[in-house]
């Protein structure tokens, strides 16, 4: 088991930010990530079928055996973890709003923290719920920012089109919440908007993320296994094309991916 790798699957490649944290504080395991591309957005669609995808996608991992699953993606993390941990009973599953969560309440003064997500995470609740359960006297408001999972992936996190698409959501924010001292990024398309979200917020208003405490569970989590020397390289599945994966994955990863390194998969196949 200590030397199955670690499972990561999202919706696309948004993940790639998480598996990036996940190498850095687990250098000595083995990945295997699996990205939706045919079926990304997630964030739009109902929690039903988030969930039958994430059942899929999981499906697939733990047929190709996996030693944890690491949800990398926050709308399927806010829709269907109770769904994987029923089906994979023995398999341990991480997702990343409880994270998210126990670093806003780290990061939070006072409490007030605003979430930027996809429309179907602000559905859930599941951001409230997860800060509420650590700080029952936090005041969270959430906003769907929809528009950038689309720009995070042509590679527009700041100029003439995503300036003012930021203005407009910490302007629907602020509307909502008043001044909030903790932004989370709610999603995993949006840590490469940090440098613009930084130059319209306060400066003592903090921004969290999940990917790092994300990493930092599954460490805990995988305390009791030892890994053996020398893992292999990570291993990268996508359901649609492999070159458009490789290209945009690449700016979420942070280096390059050989399109050499990604594996298409059908999960339509899997039950
Ligand atoms: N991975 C998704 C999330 O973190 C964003 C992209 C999508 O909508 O599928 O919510």
């Amino acid at each position: 088991l200590a030397d199955l790798p670690i499972g990561v699957f999202d919706s696309g490649i948004g993940g790639l930010t998480v598996l990036r944290a996940l190498e850095r504080e687990l250098p000595d395991e083995e990945f295997l990530y699996l990205g939706d591309t045919a079926r990304l957005p997630y964030g739009t669609k109902t929690a039903q079928t988030v969930e039958r995808y994430a059942l899929q996608a999981g499906g697939e991992l733990v047929r190709r055996g996996i030693k944890c699953l690491v949800v990398a993606c926050n709308t399927a993390s806010s829709a269907s973890l109770p769904a994987l941990r029923a089906a994979f009973p023995t398999l341990p599953v991480l997702g990343v709003i409880d994270p998210g969560a126990s670093a806003a309440v780290q990061a939070s003064r006072a409490g007030r923290i605003g979430v930027l997500a996809t429309e179907a995470t602000v559905r859930s609740g599941a951001y409230e719920r997860a800060i509420r359960g650590l700080r029952p006297d936090a005041r969270v408001s959430s906003v769907a920012a929809s528009l950038f999972v689309a720009l995070a992936e042509e590679g527009w996190t700041e100029g003439e089109v995503a300036t003012p698409t930021a203005r407009r959501y910490l302007g629907d924010l602020k509307a909502l919440a008043g001044d909030v001292d903790t932004l989370v990024l709610g999603c995993t398309h949006f840590p490469p908007f940090v440098p613009l979200l930084r130059s319209l917020l306060p400066a003592d208003c903090a921004i969290v993320d999940s990917a790092a405490t994300t990493a930092t569970a599954v460490r805990q989590c995988l305390a009791d296994y030892t890994r053996t020397p020398a893992p292999g390289p990570m291993r990268l599945l996508a359901t649609d094309g492999i070159e458009r994966f490789a290209r945009v994955g690449a700016r979420f990863l942070g280096r390059p991916i050989g399109e050499a390194q990604v594996e298409r998969v059908d999960l339509t196949a899997v039950v």
